[in-house]
């Protein structure tokens, strides 16, 4: 330290002793008004000759009046920090805590470039200072310790320039706006730890960091219990908007059944009866159903039973029975969810549209077809053969549309009550509301009149050409031989279908020329 105090002194006893009358004038005042001596170049000569370090050495030729305006601003700052003794040493700039001189200093450049030496100690702390990172302060690259905290300071800090100050031990930034560049230079770290930059800006936060870890902390655990609450509704009320896989194919909840319907809105009812509501309803994927709602309340047993059929009728699957899509089953309501088909019954469709012979056989092998799928697939399902619970879509395809699971009867009371459709297909008469005695009283009149007077037996409006004729007659035999119970005299469903099939065939065929050959079969039945 010897050579470079005596360099200082050398440096301000030549300078000093000239103007130490009026350095009681403020500094402004003495920079505007001060000259250097005529012999400073002289002086700075001899001072580069004994230390060659000195700052200014290296510009040649001097700035003289910059120089020594450096000077001027030296010894202001000197005895501003209240060096024990200016004239000999110069080791600290201590502007602590003075907010209204600090910037002045800070801005005069010139001295920063010819930064003293000697100066080991900056301390610029608690001054409210603004802008960016002071970075003359570089120029002084002997200190050993800088404290700019407590200050305003903002932007980026050029951590990269701290490499410079090989001799920095004690740093400290702390207090201040810097941003929060990533500072990935290690070096940096080795050399100064946190301590140096608390609340600067430079590190995360540890209140802010602590807010963030209490937010994840019971952000985590309430979108965990809001994500299972999701869930649990989607499962529980509209499993509808679950992925397909994660569906039940054929359960359906009640807050389904409500969006089907616009919440059970009157347009959607199509028909209401004591305990039961149907209405059509729109599913989320677009298909139309019909939904049939038992509102009684029943006992638990019951509703196993409810669940159990509904699982039996969603299995079935033939173009002749209707599909059955699910079911509901639920405290208050139970439900049964089918496909939409516009309600037109065979009643309906005979008695308005009178259809010819050969749609009328075609409907009866459908009927035919549907019972020998349910015969073989599924004996235990029963079902409904009247002309108005039978349905037909756009082909003239009958659907077979009321079931019921562990039917009792027997397939010779099916059989009879195909003979019954059958014969009033062929008539278009209605046994209950025509005849006295209903259906015995049906089958009466047709035995008494079929063998004689055929032409008033079949329905009048039909067309009737020859060949008409002979099949209705046979298949009013046929009818009358299902409903015949006594002994072993009922044909089997077998038999039915291929007496019915072979009219069927007949009756395609007869649109082609080939009529003639098969006329020859004329009076089979008989
Ligand atoms: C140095 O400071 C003292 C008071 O601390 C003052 O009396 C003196 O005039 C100052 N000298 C200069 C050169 O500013
Ligand atoms: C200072 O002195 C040197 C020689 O010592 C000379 O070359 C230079 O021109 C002088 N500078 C001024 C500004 O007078
Ligand atoms: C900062 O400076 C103000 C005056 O400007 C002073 O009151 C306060 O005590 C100082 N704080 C610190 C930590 O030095
Ligand atoms: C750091 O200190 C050493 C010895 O005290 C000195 O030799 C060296 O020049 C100093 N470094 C700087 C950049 O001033
Ligand atoms: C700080 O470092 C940058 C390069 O990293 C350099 O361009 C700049 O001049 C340096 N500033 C000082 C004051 O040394
Ligand atoms: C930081 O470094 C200083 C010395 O520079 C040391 O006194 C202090 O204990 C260190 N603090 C931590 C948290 O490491
Ligand atoms: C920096 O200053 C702050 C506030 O004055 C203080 O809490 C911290 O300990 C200081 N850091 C160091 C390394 O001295």
């Amino acid at each position: 330290m010897a050579p470079i105090s005596a360099t200082f002194l050398l440096f301000f006893s030549t300078a000093s002793i000239s103007f130490s009358l009026i350095l009681s004038a403020t500094i402004i005042e003495d920079l505007n008004n001060l000259q250097p001596p005529p012999d400073f170049n002289t002086t700075l000569t001899n001072n580069c000759l004994h230390n060659p370090s000195l700052r200014y050495c290296n510009a040649t030729p001097f700035n003289l009046p910059e120089i020594f305006k450096s000077t001027i601003v030296a010894s202001h700052l000197c005895n501003e920090s209240k060096n024990p003794n200016c004239v000999e040493s110069f080791p600290k700039i201590d502007l602590r805590s003075r907010p209204k001189i600090a910037p002045l200093y800070l801005s005069f450049n010139f001295f920063w470039k010819y930064c003293p030496l000697t100066i080991l100690t900056i301390d610029l702390s608690n001054n409210s200072l603004k802008g960016s990172f002071p970075s003359d302060i570089f120029h002084c690259s002997q200190i050993q310790a800088l404290d700019l905290s407590h200050n305003d300071l903002s932007e980026d800090v050029p951590i990269q320039n701290f490499s410079l100050l090989t001799n920095l031990t004690f740093l400290n930034l702390s207090y201040n706006h810097f941003s929060e560049s990533k500072i990935s230079d290690s070096q940096f770290f080795k050399r100064f730890n946190s301590s140096s930059l608390l609340h600067s800006g430079l590190l995360p936060d540890h209140r802010k960091f602590r807010i963030k870890a209490i937010l994840l902390l019971l952000g985590f655990p309430i979108l965990i219990i809001l994500t299972v609450v999701c869930l649990c509704w989607l499962c529980f009320w509209r499993p509808d908007f679950l992925p397909r896989v994660l569906q039940s194919k054929h359960k359906f909840t009640p807050s389904m059944l409500k969006a089907a319907t616009n919440g059970f809105s009157k347009k959607n009812l199509v028909n209401k009866n004591e305990g039961v509501g149907i209405y059509k309803g729109l599913l989320r994927d677009g298909t139309e159903v019909r939904i049939e709602m038992y509102w009684e309340q029943v006992s638990r047993n019951n509703r196993r039973k409810f669940i159990e059929e509904c699982k039996v009728l969603v299995e079935l699957c033939h173009k002749n029975l209707v599909q059955v899509l699910g079911w509901c089953d639920n405290r208050r309501l139970r439900s049964i969810i089918i496909e939409w088909v516009d309600e037109t019954n065979i009643e309906m469709w005979l008695s308005r549209s009178a259809p010819p012979w050969k749609q009328r056989v075609k409907v009866l092998m459908g009927i035919l077809e549907g019972m020998c799928y349910l015969h073989e697939e599924w004996p235990e399902v029963g079902y409904d053969l009247k002309t108005s619970s039978i349905l037909l879509y756009e082909d003239q395809e009958p659907l077979i549309s009321r079931f019921k699971v562990g039917d009792q009867n027997s397939s010779s009371k099916k059989i009879y009550r195909f003979g019954v459709l059958m014969l009033e297909m062929i008539t278009n008469r209605r046994p209950w509301e025509e005849f006295e005695g209903g259906e015995a009283g049906f089958v009466e009149w047709i035995r008494m009149y079929y063998l004689d007077n055929l032409e008033n037996v079949i329905d009048e409006r039909m067309k009737k050409t020859g060949h008409v004729f002979d099949q209705a007659a046979a298949s009013i035999e046929l009818g009358l031989k299902c409903m015949d119970l006594s002994n072993g005299r009922q044909p089997s469903l077998d038999q039915i279908f291929n007496n019915v099939s072979r009219i069927h065939n007949t009756c395609m065929a007869s649109a082609s020329p080939n009529l003639k050959r098969l006329h020859g079969h004329r009076g089979e039945g008989h």
